[in-house]
């Protein structure tokens, strides 16, 4: 994965859906989990879900202090 492979991935939440945020960076769905921490005995994802419909920008490089949400760590 290139640096800016880590860029987050803008996605519309649908209110009070819930979402599964991958944590290890093993997904090939990103910013979702495709179960491939199984395989890597990797950390689990995170179950989300929105209060409102909107659109977000998930984190993919896995640094973020306010997960799943883009906080700019990536840059660093
Ligand atoms: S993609 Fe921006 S903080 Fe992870």
């Amino acid at each position: 994965m290139s640096e800016e492979n880590y860029a987050p991935i803008a996605t519309d939440l649908e209110k009070d859906k819930n979402y599964n945020w991958c944590t290890c960076k093993h997904s090939s769905n990103q910013p979702f989990c495709d179960g491939s921490h199984k395989a890597h005995n990797a950390t689990p994802p995170m179950r989300f879900s929105s209060d409102e419909d909107k659109k977000a920008y998930l984190c993919t490089c896995k640094l973020t202090k306010n997960r799943p949400y883009c906080d700019g760590s990536h840059k660093n």
